[in-house]
């Protein structure tokens, strides 16, 4: 029999628009899950664009103080989608009154909020989940499913990025609606925590633990008008960031985000070099995985000289993770399956008692990462890191 919980939401920006579609999709296309979301209420500032979009998505109330969303006892679950500065306080909040708890990356700002939002949230023994997507882009888990059948080997390269260009324009204001992700108040970092914590995320799950880096970021803009006070200010967010990584297992990494590679608006790839295989993944084509098979890991014969080569593999076969919930073979899904794959497998986790990853706890070791970039590009050395 299928059990309710009521849905608490906070923000209905992108995130907001994105999760929403994922609870209205979730039970049909999964309809063997034992859970099934309630959209009972949502909550953001302003009364009358919250309101529209309750109407729209089908939310049976609306809140105006995130405070006063968490106090209700007809609500079960918080979803946080809001700028990042107001993570810490939500979910700590949301733990102490029992609530299961959905976050959107990065978990925080800082490691020390992000290790007091996992206390907070272990104390409570609440379900958690961050909303780190692409995990569920069904290329990308049949890479790591490639990975787990020993089809790459021994690891030797990672190589991730993440460019974008919105941000190139001197005239652009920081901070406010839409452009918080600029405000360092806000948002905690610029691309490394926005952009780069989904491919530290992606790595660290298909690679293993990141134990070293050197990093190097830069801000080009270094005034921006601020939107809520129409002042000059500084800039506090880095632009660009370069790093190298050494993971656990031995295999090096390059990493790379930006917002100022002309012509790009969400070039997302990454790619694995082993002893017998690599993989590719680009965004811009996510149903398709590159792999290269350089022997077999069952027979451990080396593929004939004259059939080696680069297949593209098309994941829309139902044997694909995640493709048999939806269309026939050779038909394609898009970006917002993802987030109904990451509710799914989060209420498959409460429901088998195996939480699905990546949990408050996994995340803090992106947030770790990520602040050990900034740290590197700080003082301009390696740092350790300690996961
Ligand atoms: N998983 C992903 O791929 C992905 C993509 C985009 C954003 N994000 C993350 O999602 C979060 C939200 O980003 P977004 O792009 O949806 O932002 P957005 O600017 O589109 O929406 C933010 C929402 O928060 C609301 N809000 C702001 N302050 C509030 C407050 N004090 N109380 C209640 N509501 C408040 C705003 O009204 C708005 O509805 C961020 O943490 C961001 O990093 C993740």
């Amino acid at each position: 029999m299928t059990k309710s919980f009521r849905l608490g939401m906070i923000g209905y920006g992108f995130m907001g628009k994105a999760h929403s579609n994922a609870y209205r999709q979730v039970n049909r296309f999964f309809p063997d899950l034992a859970y099934q979301p309630v959209l009972q209420a949502v909550c953001a500032r302003t009364r009358d664009a919250v309101q529209a979009f309750a109407d729209v998505w089908g939310y049976d109330s609306i809140e105006t103080d995130w405070r006063r969303l968490i106090e209700r006892s007809d609500i079960d679950a918080i979803d946080i989608c809001v700028p990042n500065h107001l993570h810490q306080e939500i979910a700590v909040a949301a733990a102490e009154a029992g609530k299961w708890i959905l976050c959107e990356k990065p978990l925080a700002k800082t490691v020390a909020e992000a290790e007091a939002m996992v206390t907070a949230i272990e104390k409570a023994g609440v379900p958690n989940i961050v909303w780190y997507n692409y995990r569920r882009v069904p290329a990308v888990s049949l890479a790591k499913q490639l990975i787990d059948e020993d089809r790459i080997g021994r690891p030797f390269h990672y190589r991730a990025s993440f460019l974008q260009d919105w941000t190139m324009s001197p005239e652009l204001p920081q901070g406010g609606a839409a452009l918080w992700r600029l405000d360092a108040e806000a948002a905690g970092s610029g691309v490394t925590g926005d952009l780069l914590a989904h491919n530290i995320d992606t790595a660290m799950w298909l690679n293993g633990p990141i134990t070293r880096l050197v990093a190097s970021t830069e801000t080009f803009v270094k005034e921006r008008r601020h939107q809520e006070t129409g002042q000059l200010a500084p800039v506090g967010i880095d632009d660009a960031c370069m790093v190298l990584v050494r993971f656990a297992n031995g295999s090096m990494g390059t990493f790379e985000s930006t917002r100022y590679a002309r012509g790009h608006k969400a070039l997302k790839t990454f790619e694995l070099n082993g002893a017998d295989g690599s993989l590719f993944f680009d965004l811009h084509d996510d149903q398709y995985l590159h792999y290269f098979e350089y022997q077999s890991p069952t027979t451990h014969q080396k593929v004939e000289s004259h059939l080696a080569g680069w297949r593209k593999i098309h994941v829309t076969n139902g044997e694909h993770p995640y493709m048999n919930h939806w269309w026939v073979p050779g038909l394609t899904i898009g970006y917002e399956h993802s987030f109904v794959h990451t509710l799914a497998d989060f209420l498959t986790g409460i429901e088998s008692g195996n939480p699905a990853a990546p949990t408050f706890r996994d995340a803090l070791n992106t947030q770790r990462v990520c602040e050990a970039i900034l740290t590197s590009a700080e003082v301009g050395q390696w740092v350790d890191i300690r996961l």
